[in-house]
């Protein structure tokens, strides 16, 4: 199938979204690139966690379908936990006040952890969530997030293992949403929406 065959059935389905009604599709990363670096990414871990066991800590709800391929992909034992986030701005922006909605519930002090994320766009949610997990005393905090999105950086955030690099656009699929809709497409568009 080519590539922009793929791009119309894309179209087509987001036309008939609710929720978006002008957009232009600027990039789609498909399953297998995605697969490759997940690969990529659980292979790393595994080789530099050996004998270390580290707890992986997923940010809800958009890492859930990222986390579910990532830690079936790594080779090494593990443990999971998950966060939830609230973060008030409007719809596509983080405005930085970010509002804790669920904890973790495993002791992490003197653990290895990994904080793993869907997406970095500003840097704003993970710098609040590095300080409130660094405060439970873990032995290491490394980040992973499957894309980094440069362009709106505000807080220099080191992101330790990450897929892919975009510089612009909204992106859904792959567990990442606009308004809610899109996550359960099994691959990510980066779209130019007008509201
Ligand atoms: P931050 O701007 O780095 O604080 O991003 C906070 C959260 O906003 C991310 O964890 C995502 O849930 C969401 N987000 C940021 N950019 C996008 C995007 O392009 N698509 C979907 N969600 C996004």
């Amino acid at each position: 199938m080519n590539i922009q065959y793929l791009f119309l059935i894309d179209a087509i389905y987001i036309k008939n979204s609710p929720v978006i009604k002008n957009y232009k599709i600027l990039e789609k990363i498909s399953e297998r690139r995605i697969h490759q670096q997940v690969q990529r990414i659980a292979k790393d871990i595994s080789d530099e966690y050996q004998n270390k066991e580290p707890i992986l800590i997923g940010v809800l709800n958009g890492v859930f379908v990222f986390f579910a391929d990532l830690v079936r992909e790594i080779s090494i034992p593990l443990k999971i936990d998950f966060v939830r986030l609230a973060s008030y701005g409007s719809k596509n922006v983080s405005s930085g006040d970010v509002l804790l909605t669920k904890d973790i519930e495993l002791s992490i002090e003197g653990r290895p952890v990994i904080i793993v994320e869907d997406i970095v766009d500003t840097g704003l949610t993970l710098a609040y969530l590095v300080r409130h997990i660094k405060k439970r005393g873990p032995e290491s905090v490394k980040i992973c997030a499957l894309i980094n999105k440069l362009q709106r950086r505000e807080k220099e955030m080191e992101i330790d293992y990450w897929g892919f690099e975009i510089k612009e656009g909204f992106i859904v699929g792959y567990g990442l949403d606009y308004n809610e809709e899109f996550r359960c497409l099994p691959y990510i568009l980066s779209l130019e929406i007008e509201d």
